[in-house]
């Protein structure tokens, strides 16, 4: 019975009457949110202000707090109403009850001042009252002094500009010059990063690089979804109108945002592939031994780390400046405290298992790739030979199956994130399944299997020149593939419609197999574009326009919390990208083999010798060499195609 209602859901969002009050009956509930303007509190000197969860109690039966608490039971698409949050500016609405000051703030007095104040109006209107949870005051911005860390950072940013100066004023006249000096300053040159960001896929590689075109679309839509997603989150801190918000429940575009967290594997399956594809073309020329292991980890952190480490040091110094407000310590002070403790789980890429660390969360991505990406490259460099793979990869995917499933047996999660109003507001700090399941390496191993997988099998069939243009004559079946694709997002919405909480079946069924299978029709997608067997949807996602916001989409996704929206986190990404990602990526790529930049305008050339190795500078190189034996890691860097690997 239960599995034909999904069905039935699949086809129509139904699911019967969502518990719904009118407007009239809307507005006798008291406002989930609402506060007193923060800006008009800090005219005074001495103001004190504080925002505070409440409880809604009744000392007496009330149909009204019945109401609300039936409204409130339907916790995945509503509010939970009997739960309020109230910014008080406790000098000015409640001078009455308070005597003290931002200098003598004590928090039993405080809460009881609060209690007091907001009891006043709530007995008043709603004949009910309230109990504080806690509370959490703010001090007068000015309370933040400068330390030495927001000097050190300060510096560090002031380097990295004046270098970009630097290097952008002098490389027009030095550019061409092969000393050590000349290169250094080339790096920061912006001018010669913009001509790398613009520059066509692949130019003068390897033609079967140039079909990985596609990369760039799906990743830029995705990222897109991504960040659209999260601003979404952003917003729900604190409104004035959450009933508008809840509304947007029933909208089915919405659905499929919401939803779009499992659009992260879309990076999952991509990282996959590209870690596989382009160390197999490596292979052609090089020869891959276990101690290239290492060398694909060491080359993986020197290429994410550097501009992480900027944002870490911005977060933890600067950011405390951005902006001020009376969510300030709540929603961003938790997070630089975290980060002043956890920094280095973020850059071990470890975070996504410290669960008391607040640090940047939505980086859990990049940690759970790494952590990936480590296991891809074992297996790369561990299974030589085909056999071993035919063993490996379906062992691997097996238990990327099983432990989604068992987890969420054992931990009784949810079978996808559900995106509820209240989970939202508080980050997703009390779920378990996100925790648990959502943001763990070892729980998303399956898309990443199934991109290690297509990596081997695309390369493969190259290889032995499969004629695959006897299946464009199923080419309309890519468009289906697409609308499959959706289907698979949305059907996570199972989980949002307003109905007891599924079966234990259905739950575990989808922690196993819902991404997983989104990530398997990505990879059947990219093979389809690679092996151009339809021609409507492939134009669309090589389209040449996808590769620059593709291109900076590290840098926006590394910042998007702090500025929230797409356009903008793009916007700001790409001077991110220019001052900071790309010379710093420079900067490494020169100290390991002494050669940053491409050969401008010889393109033609290159193409030519495709499959001969691209002519690898000088006698400078060979020097570095003699001192740090890292001829394969030299040679791994100056392609580019590495450096494209499994980029966000
Ligand atoms: C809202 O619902 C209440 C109770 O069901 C009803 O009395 C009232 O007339 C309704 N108001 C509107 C505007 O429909
Ligand atoms: C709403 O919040 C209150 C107070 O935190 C809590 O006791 C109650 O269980 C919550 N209701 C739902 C449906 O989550
Ligand atoms: C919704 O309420 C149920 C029952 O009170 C509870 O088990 C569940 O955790 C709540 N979900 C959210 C997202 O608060
Ligand atoms: C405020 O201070 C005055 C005088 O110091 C005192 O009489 C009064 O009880 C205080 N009120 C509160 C709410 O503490
Ligand atoms: C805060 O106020 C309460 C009651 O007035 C008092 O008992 C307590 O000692 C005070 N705490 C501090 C840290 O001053
Ligand atoms: C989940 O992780 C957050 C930190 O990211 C932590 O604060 C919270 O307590 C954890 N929740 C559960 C249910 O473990």
């Amino acid at each position: 019975m239960e599995k034909y209602i999904v069905l039935l859901c699949l086809l129509h969002s139904c699911y019967g009457a969502i518990y719904n009050l009118n407007d009239t009956e809307y507005n006798r509930m008291p406002a989930k949110y609402k506060g007193d303007l923060y800006d008009k509190c800090h005219w005074d000197e001495d103001a004190v202000y504080c925002f505070a969860e409440l409880n809604l109690v009744s000392d007496t039966p009330s149909p009204l707090l019945t109401m609300i608490q039936e409204y409130s039971a339907h916790n995945t698409t509503h509010f939970n109403y009997t739960k309020l949050v109230r910014g008080v500016c406790l000098t000015q609405t409640c001078k009455h009850l308070y005597n003290g000051t931002a200098a003598s703030i004590n928090d039993t007095e405080i809460g009881i001042a609060i209690e007091a104040c907001v009891n006043e109006e709530m007995f008043k209107d709603y004949g009910l009252k309230i109990k504080v949870i806690r509370q959490f005051c703010n001090q007068p911005p000015k309370d933040k002094p400068l330390d030495t860390l927001d000097y050190a950072m300060a510096i560090v940013c002031l380097v990295i500009l004046l270098a970009n100066i630097a290097g952008t004023i002098y490389e027009p006249f030095g550019g061409h010059r092969k000393d050590f000096l000349s290169r250094f300053l080339v790096c920061f040159s912006i001018r010669n990063n913009w001509r790398k960001l613009v520059a066509p896929v692949a130019r003068g590689q390897d033609p079967r690089m140039r079909r990985l075109k596609s990369i760039h679309g799906i990743r830029t839509m995705s990222i897109t979804l991504v960040i659209m997603a999260h601003s979404i989150l952003a917003c729900v801190a604190f409104i004035d109108n959450p009933d508008y918000f809840e509304k947007l429940y029933k909208s089915n575009m919405l659905k499929v945002i919401f939803n779009g967290m499992s659009i992260m594997q879309t990076f999952l399956v991509m990282s996959g592939f590209l870690l596989v594809y382009n160390s197999l073309l490596h292979a052609e020329k090089h020869k891959i031994t276990l101690m290239s292991f290492p060398k694909y980890i060491i080359l993986r952190w020197l290429r994410l780390t550097p501009p992480y480490a900027v944002v870490l040091g911005l977060t933890i110094t600067w950011m405390r400046y951005l902006t001020d407000g009376p969510l300030w310590q709540e929603v961003i002070g938790n997070e630089v405290n975290d980060c002043k403790k956890y920094w280095w789980t973020n850059l071990l890429y470890i975070n996504n298992y410290f669960d008391e660390s607040q640090c940047m969360q939505h980086t859990w991505y990049i940690a759970t790739d790494t952590q990936l990406y480590c296991v891809g490259a074992l297996v790369f460099v561990l299974c030589s030979t085909p056999r071993s793979r035919k063993i490996v990869l379906p062992l691997l995917l097996v238990a990327g199956l099983i432990i989604p499933g068992v987890i969420t047996y054992m931990l009784n999660l949810d079978g996808t994130l559900i995106v509820s109003p209240e989970a939202i507001h508080s980050l997703f700090l009390n779920e378990p399944t996100f925790n648990y399941t959502y943001r763990r390496g070892h729980t998303n191993l399956a898309g990443y299997t199934i991109g290690l997988s297509f990596g081997y099998l695309t390369y493969h069939w190259q290889k032995k020149g499969v004629d695959m243009s006897r299946f464009r004559r199923y080419r309309f079946g890519v468009p289906l593939l697409v609308l499959i694709g959706t289907g698979v997002v949305y059907s996570g919405s199972i989980f949002f419609e307003d109905v007891p909480r599924h079966s234990m079946y259905i739950r575990v069924a989808f922690a196993s197999l819902q991404k997983p299978l989104f990530g398997f029709i990505i990879g059947l997608g990219l093979v389809t574009f690679i092996f151009k067997i339809d021609d409507i949807v492939r134009h669309i996602v090589e389209w040449q326009g996808w590769t620059v916001p593709s291109r900076i989409s590290y840098s926006a996704y590394l910042q998007q919390m702090i500025v929230g929206f797409v356009l903008v986190s793009f916007l700001t990404a790409l001077p991110f990208f220019l001052i900071v990602e790309a010379p710093l990526g420079n900067v490494t790529k020169l100290f390991l083999m002494g050669s940053p930049r491409e050969k401008d305008g010889d393109n033609k050339e290159n193409v030519k010798v495709d499959h001969s190795k691209k002519a690898l500078s000088d006698s400078e190189i060979v020097a570095i060499e003699k001192i740090v034996p890292l001829k394969t890691l030299r040679e791994i860097l100056s392609d580019e195609r590495t450096y494209e690997n499994s980029r966000v």
